[in-house]
């Protein structure tokens, strides 16, 4: 039997294949490379393209392999873009999520783990941030990551559907040894952006605001290593096969860095200085995001194991330094 990681071509779905892979795990990847690359899909890994909107080829994989867990990472995944083209939100991230549902339920494969995000919170009342506080998303992004919780909920009451879908806040890091990383394009998430200035691809990079009630007055959030993540999703898989309840669960390390802080951090792990300008807040970014994984650690057993800012950003380094064009296709 296989586990199937739908978007196994993006940033977490391929740390995550691979760690299924380094687990002893039968691993198919489907991907349809829009925004994924080939060659971040680990070799060992059977793979598809297709678009999981398609109905035949979500069947085709159902049919074609015995596949007893799925792994959804099959999304758009920009805020900002979010805004700009909602309906092409609505459409790929919900849309397609109801076409796996669907064919899902009509092969009956029961498990699902599902990448979610803080974004369903919006601006939380309190930090550290509680599965059952307020979700009341601030963009579009968050929305659907949200209305996608729901229809599982609704799907799993009607057809015994059963899943975990992951909040992770702030994903970052790289594989240690290089080989595997970050690579989106355009780029917009803050780690990568200081590393391609210090790589000399970018002059300088923009910090959103400084007049936020934080004690340096830039944002703060809680990076998670990708690696954390990565397992996280076999600890859901198996929580599921052994009868866990259906739920959500936060991943953070609990711990809050400002945006000042992570910059300070990347001018020591590069020696470069990383030029950097004060620019106006960017719309809809909230002051403050800290996970209280505590949910996640008593369920599922899941400790972070790169808490340290330093380790964090010396292994998305590694992986910039030596990949300064991404997977180069
Ligand atoms: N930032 C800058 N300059 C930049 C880019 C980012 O100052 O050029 C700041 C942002 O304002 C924010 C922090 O750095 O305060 C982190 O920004 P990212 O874009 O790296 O990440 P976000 O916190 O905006 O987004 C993350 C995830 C999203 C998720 C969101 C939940 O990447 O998928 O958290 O709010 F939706």
């Amino acid at each position: 039997m296989a586990i199937l990681v739908l978007g196994g071509a993006g940033y977490i779905g391929s740390h995550t294949a691979l760690a299924l892979l380094n687990a002893g795990r039968d691993v198919v990847v489907a991907d349809s490379l829009k925004t994924g690359f080939r060659a971040a899909v680990p070799p060992a890994a059977r793979f598809y393209q297709g678009d999981i909107r398609d109905r035949c080829f979500c069947d085709s994989l159902f049919e074609r392999e015995q596949i007893d867990g799925v792994i959804h990472f099959a999304a758009s995944s920009l805020v900002g873009e979010s805004m700009s083209v909602p309906l092409r939100y609505y459409d790929n991230n919900l849309g397609g999520t109801r076409v796996l549902l669907e064919s899902m339920t009509a092969h009956g494969v029961r498990d699902i783990v599902f990448s979610s995000s803080a974004a369903v919170y919006g601006e939380p009342e309190r930090v550290p941030i509680s599965e059952t506080d307020r979700t009341l998303p601030t963009n579009c992004y968050g929305d659907t990551k949200l209305a996608i919780e729901r229809m599982m909920k609704w799907t799993a009451s009607a057809h015994g559907l059963r899943y975990v879908a992951l909040r992770y806040f702030n994903a970052c890091g790289a594989q240690p040894g290089g080989r595997m990383g970050e690579a989106h394009d355009p780029e917009t998430h803050l780690i990568p952006l200081l590393l391609q200035v210090a790589n000399g691809r970018r002059e300088q990079v923009f910090i959103f605001g400084d007049d936020y009630p934080t004690p340096d007055g830039t944002c703060i959030r809680d990076y998670v290593h990708v690696c954390d993540l990565a397992r996280a999703h076999i600890l859901a898989l198996d929580y599921l096969a052994a009868g866990g309840e259906s739920g959500a669960f936060n991943l953070g390390s609990g711990a809050g860095f400002s945006v000042l802080q992570v910059l300070e951090e990347a001018r020591r792990v590069t020696g470069y200085s990383i030029p950097a300008q004060i620019r106006p807040r960017r719309a809809g970014d909230p002051a403050r995001l800290v996970a209280s994984a505590d949910r996640a650690r008593a369920a599922l057993g899941w400790v972070p194991e790169y808490g340290d800012l330093r380790v964090i950003l010396q292994t998305a380094w590694d992986w910039h330094h030596t990949h300064p064009d991404g997977y180069g296709e």
